[in-house]
């Protein structure tokens, strides 16, 4: 059954105005709970669990325990901080109803909470009574989520002519593009369920220039082109018919296979896919390059590359999913199965960028390994670098650049005991910023990266080191400057042009 209404636009106004008369925003509601973020009160990292404040003093704290906590409360209490007239619009759009089981309160049927300036309603991760949910296959996937906050935190917020939002939920990736930087939005889910709620919020928050549709992916918005897609789309891997938020099929890639292969008829050209999923690594088969295939035919005209935050091995998926499922081991034997079937040697979750690229260049694949500090502006740096560097494969502006050792690299040397001497004989190169980044390198790279000043030009650096012997005699400049690019992709080198997002815009990711 769908809860909402989606009655005139008096009462979408007036409750949309009284919730910011009181103040209901993000800052004010984390401030009464103690919380950093609202994602925290979902992802069991909060110190204690919240609840209603016993004797709510104002309107903001009533509407927290209404709409956040969702608790009931008794009409004559709700009379002290809500209007009536507010109340009836509430009635009116569904989210506020009669507590059949509790004569004379009432309570919500959804939850309701300030995301970055706008008011998202999804479903309740918890009944009035502080039970957990039912579990419905439709469950419309809150907001505050940590995994849609990590997946808000990696997109764009540089302005676009059009953004599609593919299995959008509640619309909060679509709905903030409208809001902040897309001329217009496209949301589409495919249960009826998360497109009530997206249109629910599209309207509470008066957007007009967004729209949402429900359908199967790409279904309804059939020949359209799009400058950004984004997706949070489910994909664990699944056994048996799961919730469609979660459910990615057998091996948990079925919808973001799907995503991927119609970037090319639903892209525009330099368009660009941002995409928080999880997939599967194969021996000698990473993941970004099983996406590459993903798009054959068109895969040349396309560059992958893959942000990864966590990984995990077989055993440790079939384990948590029995666990989940309060399985027996003869079901954790089954998933090993399974997994052992699909070749499964690890299960990666991170951010999928492909994007249509420029066609007077090679593509490029790349991977990265999130770090404390990635956002947004890292990935966006790792982009432009790669798409410039694949421009201008012969690296003469790199030999013309003057590198700069990286303030965060760390160059550790391990010096081993040969016939009594110390001597070095491993060199490794870390750096956490701005993605986390450790392998081990030659003395003579070692030598390099220590005598970039960001004064001598790396040409000038290439004559030295030839002409001291500290790089190898038949090293021709094209591959020094090669090897140059790749310690810029890495952060490990700076150059002009391409310094990584300044220090100001680090922000510590959860
Ligand atoms: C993990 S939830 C993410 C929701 C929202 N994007 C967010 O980040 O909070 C995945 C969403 O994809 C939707 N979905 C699943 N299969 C789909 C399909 N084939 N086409 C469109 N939407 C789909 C689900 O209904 C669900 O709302």
């Amino acid at each position: 059954m769908l809860p909402l209404g989606l009655g005139g636009p008096g009462h979408f106004a007036a409750v949309r105005d009284f919730f910011r008369s009181v103040g209901y925003t993000e800052p004010a509601v984390c401030k009464q709970l103690s919380v950093d973020g609202l994602h925290q009160l979902l992802s069991g990292s909060q110190k204690s669990e919240p609840s209603a404040p016993k004797e709510a003093p104002n309107a903001l704290a009533a509407l927290m325990r209404l709409f956040l906590v969702g608790n009931s409360a008794s009409r004559e209490w709700l009379d002290g901080f809500i209007p009536a007239t507010v109340q009836d619009s509430m009635e009116a759009l569904g989210i506020l109803c009669a507590d059949n089981a509790q004569p004379g309160r009432c309570y919500s049927p959804v939850a309701i909470y300030p995301v970055r300036g706008l008011f998202i309603a999804s479903d309740r991760w918890k009944n009035p009574d502080g039970s957990p949910v039912a579990a419905i296959d439709d469950y419309v996937f809150p907001a505050i989520h940590l995994l849609t906050h990590q997946f808000l935190e990696l997109l764009p917020t540089s302005s676009c002519e059009t953004l599609l939002d593919l299995g959008s939920g509640t619309g909060i990736a679509a709905l903030l593009a409208s809001q902040e930087y897309a001329r217009q939005s496209w949301a589409v889910d495919i249960t009826a369920r998360a497109t009530q709620f997206g249109e629910f919020n599209r309207r509470l928050n008066a957007l007009s220039n967004a729209r949402v549709l429900q359908g199967n992916l790409y279904e309804p918005v059939e020949g359209l082109r799009f400058e950004r897609i984004v997706a949070h789309p489910p994909f664990v891997p699944s056994m048996e018919r799961g919730a469609i938020y979660a459910d990615g099929g057998g091996d948990g890639e079925q919808i973001t296979r799907a995503i991927v292969q119609g970037l090319p008829r639903f892209l525009e050209r330099r368009g660009c896919l941002y995409c928080s999923t999880m997939g599967v690594e194969r021996e000698g088969e990473p993941y970004e390059q099983r996406v590459r295939q993903w798009l054959d035919p068109d895969e040349s005209a396309f560059d992958v590359l893959f942000v990864a935050e966590r990984t995990q091995g077989p055993t440790q998926f079939a384990y948590r999913a029995t666990r989940h499922a309060k399985g027996s081991w003869d079901q954790m034997d089954e998933w090993c199965a399974h997994l052992e079937k699909l070749k499964v040697k690890n299960f990666v979750y991170g951010l999928l960028l492909i994007q249509e690229k420029d066609s007077t260049r090679s593509a490029f694949t790349v991977r990265r390994q999130k770090a404390e500090y990635t956002g947004a502006a890292q990935v966006q740096w790792l982009r432009d670098w790669e798409s410039t560097w694949a421009g201008a494969p012969s690296g003469e502006f790199l030999l013309a650049s003057r590198p700069l050792v990286s303030p965060h690299l760390e160059l550790q040397i391990v010096q081993t005991n040969r016939h009594g001497e110390l001597l070095p004989s491993k060199y490794t190169l870390r750096t956490a910023y701005p993605f986390e980044v450790e392998g081990e390198c030659t003395k003579w790279m070692a030598t390099l990266v220590a005598r970039c000043d960001g004064k001598v030009t790396a040409l000038e650096l290439f004559a030295a080191g030839k002409r001291e012997k500290w790089i190898p005699p038949d090293m021709p400049d094209e591959e020094f400057a090669s090897i140059l690019g790749a310690l810029v992709s890495k952060g490990i080198l700076q150059i002009a042009g391409f310094f990584p997002p300044c220090e100001a815009d680090r922000k510590p990711q959860p």
